[in-house]
């Protein structure tokens, strides 16, 4: 298979990246927007592509020519895209038909896109792939759109919305671990919402899991996250003790009281059995994640050198 990805220096991008590099069959094609990339493993093709920019998407998709597309590219500061709207638009739902437009063009090439929790209102106690969305935030309604595009548009592919994730990679923006690890780190009490909901993913399972998706000729939405849900309050509990830094460090707070720029839904839990019976592959429960997430800080330079070499 022809494997290309679109926002390959990100966090899943960066995992993606391993765990194709693990499958020898496939020729990869990594993208993102740096002119050249860190990733030193010989197998992986390069490119750098901005999916903003529809001519440049048309003329990489028709000259690779692949047979999967994941797209990890998007704009995920969530308060960002409360702001400023244009550019989350332009990126998460234009950037997607950016690379619709040339897949439709070529016999079979599937599209995956990664989507998020946020499309819900948090309203129902779960939700599994038929719940209907209702996003609360500019973000969610950008990826429901999204979302609506890949399925509108002919061309082959699965959804996969995800949420909470969490991961260390090469430069990778700050997600709730790290800045949870960075805050403990510091020794000084902070305070986190005990009101939101969700089920954390470990970055490196996500990415396995896409790939299965990827290889397969599944259709529709699947919701993959990790099978537990947790309030982040509880999640931030669990890091300080797995880390081994003192849980009384934390203290609960609620959403309405750190006031965030853009609406979140309070309790989005996921249910994951779609996914987890098609594909038999079950991802890290908290406990899980956490432990494999402290070795690989532990490894610390040598992780990244093997993210980055991918030969792990
Ligand atoms: N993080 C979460 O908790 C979460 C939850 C649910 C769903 N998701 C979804 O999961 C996917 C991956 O998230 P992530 O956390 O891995 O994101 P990420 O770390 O922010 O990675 C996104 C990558 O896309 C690149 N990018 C930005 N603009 C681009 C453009 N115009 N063209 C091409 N590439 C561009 C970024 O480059 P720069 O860094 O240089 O901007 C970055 O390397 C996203 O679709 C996100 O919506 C994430």
């Amino acid at each position: 298979m022809r494997v290309m990805i679109t926002g390959a220096h990100g966090l899943l991008g960066q995992k993606l990246a391993l765990v194709l590099a693990q499958e020898s069959l496939h020729a990869i094609l990594l993208t993102d927007l740096a002119p050249a990339t860190f990733f030193k493993n010989a197998r992986f093709e390069y490119q750098q592509l901005d999916i903003t920019l529809r001519g440049d998407v048309k003329s990489l998709v028709a000259q690779w020519r692949p047979d999967v597309i994941i797209n990890t590219a998007a704009m995920t500061d969530v308060d960002g895209c409360e702001t400023d709207r244009e550019a989350c638009w332009r990126l998460n739902v234009d950037g997607l038909k950016n690379l619709i437009i040339p897949a439709k063009k070529l016999e079979r090439c599937r599209i995956i896109q990664i989507s998020t929790d946020y499309v819900f209102d948090g309203k129902a106690a779960t939700f599994d792939e038929t719940s209907r969305p209702n996003p609360m935030s500019y973000y969610g309604k950008s990826k429901l759109a999204a979302e609506n595009a890949l399925a509108s548009s002919g061309v082959p592919g699965a959804i996969a919305r995800t949420q909470v994730l969490y991961g260390t990679g090469y430069n990778v923006r700050q997600n709730f671990v790290a800045w949870v690890l960075e805050m403990l780190e510091k020794g000084k009490p902070f305070r986190v919402v005990d009101d939101q909901v969700g089920n954390p993913t470990l970055a490196d399972d996500l990415a396995y899991a896409l790939l299965l998706l990827g290889e397969s000729a599944a259709t529709g939405l699947y919701h993959i996250s990790g099978p537990e849900a947790v309030d982040r309050f509880t999640f931030a509990k669990s890091i300080a003790t797995v880390f081994g830094f003192s849980p009384d460090l934390i203290s609960a707070t609620t959403s309405a009281e750190i006031g965030q720029a853009a609406n979140r839904p309070m309790n989005s839990a996921f249910i994951t059995i779609k996914f987890e019976a098609e594909f038999r592959y079950r991802l890290s429960d908290t406990a899980r994640g956490l432990t494999r997430l402290v070795q690989q800080y532990r490894d610390g330079e040598r992780h990244i050198e093997s993210l980055i070499s991918a030969e792990h």
